[in-house]
């Protein structure tokens, strides 16, 4: 009979996101000697073996890598920080800034919407965002009056059709902003991706898990 996939004593899951994070972080485990042996871009499977008998990586979405850090379905994973401030910090420890997937949180609005203006007038704004808790303390700190609006994606199209003034989210190299024409009006914060460890792993698994962590912050610093 087969074994059922469960996360034991002696081996390790990892929980990753498709693209961006997977490709940036199998550097890292490089340096860790872990190869992983499938490609989720062209697998179906979830649970994909490496060349370590003791390491499994889990693929999950973006925003779910903290959920299954946290209860402990997987032991360690990489999240971004955009991700992680709007989830909650119990029982994961933050131990490393890997600087992958490089970016940073801004506010943008239409070419032609007159942000500092609306902001001296004391407008209230109808802002649109993945990243509401974000959002929201920036205009708090601001002293703006909002109404945030929840997305899951296309931000940027929540101000071309009248959903909202303007959007909070990421930015790398500003060519979606200019794709849909929208300007930057400010820069939130840097965003880079962490790793995150659950709590009890560490303590429990700490012998499988140090090599890692050292090995990615040897390769975190020499890379990037
Ligand atoms: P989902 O596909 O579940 O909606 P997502 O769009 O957030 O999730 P990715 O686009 O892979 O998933 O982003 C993963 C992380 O990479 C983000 O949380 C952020 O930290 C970072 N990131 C997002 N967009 C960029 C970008 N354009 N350039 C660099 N890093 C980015
Ligand atoms: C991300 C982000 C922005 C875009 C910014 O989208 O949500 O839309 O990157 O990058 P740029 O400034 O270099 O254009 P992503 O590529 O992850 O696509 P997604 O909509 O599938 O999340
Ligand atoms: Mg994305």
């Amino acid at each position: 009979m087969n074994q059922p996939e469960s996360n034991n004593a002696q081996e390790l899951v990892l929980a990753l996101s498709k693209g961006r994070i997977f490709d940036e972080t199998i550097p890292l485990l490089q340096e860790a000697g872990i190869q992983v042996l499938e490609d989720p871009e062209t697998s179906r499977k979830l649970i994909l073996p490496t060349n370590q008998p003791t390491v499994r990586v889990i693929i999950v979405r973006a925003s779910d890598v903290p959920t299954y850090v946290q209860y402990g379905a997987a032991d360690f994973g990489v999240a971004g920080k955009d991700v992680l401030q709007e989830h909650s910090s119990a029982g994961l420890y933050q131990p490393i800034d890997l600087h992958i997937a490089k970016c940073r949180l801004s506010v943008a609005v239409r070419e032609n919407f007159d942000y500092d203006a609306a902001i001296k007038q004391g407008s209230r704004l109808r802002v649109a965002s993945k990243y509401v808790q974000a959002a929201r303390e920036h205009f708090a700190k601001k002293g703006v009056h909002v109404d945030l609006i929840k997305l899951y994606g296309s931000m940027e199209l929540a101000p071309l059709v009248g959903l909202a003034d303007v959007i909070v989210d990421l930015v790398s190299t500003g060519n979606t902003l200019k794709a849909n024409n929208l300007v930057e009006v400010e820069k939130i914060q840097e965003i880079t991706s962490r790793l995150i460890v659950n709590q009890a792993s560490l303590k429990l698994k700490r012998q499988l898990l140090q090599p890692i962590m050292e090995a990615f912050k040897k390769a975190s610093i020499q890379l990037n």
